[in-house]
């Protein structure tokens, strides 16, 4: 999995995700609605159910990105939301939609990595991560230290993308990631790798099942995953 990097470069996954995403971050937004046409917004209301039975007062969003997930995440009415990224580009236009929604007191972004960020340990009610596993550069090592930061009973929900099984979702999406993701991905980003990563990311990841044995292997409880988007996505969700 982690030899499928952005720029095929020497240098770690990590720098190059986070250059990436430092350089598309002003078109992530409007490319992420384009190219789902929207579809994907449902997915994060979705997981934001699944973890609101045990109303999280404490949540972390890793890989928060421009904020979709934190922002999402608002409807529980938690006491603080805290969002982490490698981007410092992203965050920028996160923090921007949180000025104008008025919610810069209730969700915070701050630089973090997953796989070393020190929040302490059994410290969060529960933790969003929304199409930010695929791209860490050691899967294991996040998904561990995330468990360390939950609190016992906490919830982990990551929404991530798959590779679809069935005809005709199967043949739709190939046509899609070959032809159209790359196409409007380099008009419109200015970085015409970011979008063939993309789909080369998905294709290298661990399947719904494996991904779920890696949770359950690290330690987590509980692990399950539900398909949605006809698999073009996956929920998985998992406790301490
Ligand atoms: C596709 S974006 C997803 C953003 C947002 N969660 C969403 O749902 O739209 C993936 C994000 O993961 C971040 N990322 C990748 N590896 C990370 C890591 N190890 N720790 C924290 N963030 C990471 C990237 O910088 C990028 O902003």
């Amino acid at each position: 999995m982690s030899h499928i990097t952005p720029y095929n470069t020497s240098d770690s996954k990590k720098d190059q995700v986070a250059q990436m995403f430092d350089n598309i971050a002003f078109r992530y937004d409007f490319l992420n609605s384009l190219l789902s046409l929207g579809i994907h917004k449902g997915w994060r209301k979705k997981c934001i159910k699944l973890i609101a039975g045990k109303k999280p007062a404490f949540i972390l969003d890793v890989a928060t990105g421009t904020a979709d997930f934190a922002i999402e995440a608002v409807k529980l009415q938690p006491k603080k939301i805290i969002g982490i990224d490698i981007s410092e580009g992203m965050m920028k236009f996160g923090r921007g939609k949180l000025q104008k929604l008025n919610l810069d007191k209730t969700i915070e972004l701050q630089y973090g990595d997953a796989e070393t960020c020190d929040l302490p340990d059994n410290s969060i009610d529960a933790i969003t991560v929304g199409f930010g596993v695929r791209n860490f550069e050691n899967l294991e090592k996040g998904l561990t230290n995330m468990l360390r930061i939950l609190k016992p009973g906490g919830q982990l929900c990551i929404l991530e993308f798959s590779s679809p099984r069935k005809f005709p979702v199967k043949q739709f999406y190939m046509f899609h990631f070959k032809y159209i993701t790359p196409t409007l991905g380099k008009l419109f980003s200015k970085d015409a790798r970011a979008y063939s990563y993309l789909p080369e990311s998905i294709k290298a990841f661990p399947d719904n099942e494996r991904l779920t044995a890696i949770l359950e292997k690290v330690g987590y409880k509980q692990a399950s995953y539900k398909s949605v988007g006809l698999g073009l996505a996956a929920i998985y969700l998992a406790e301490k």
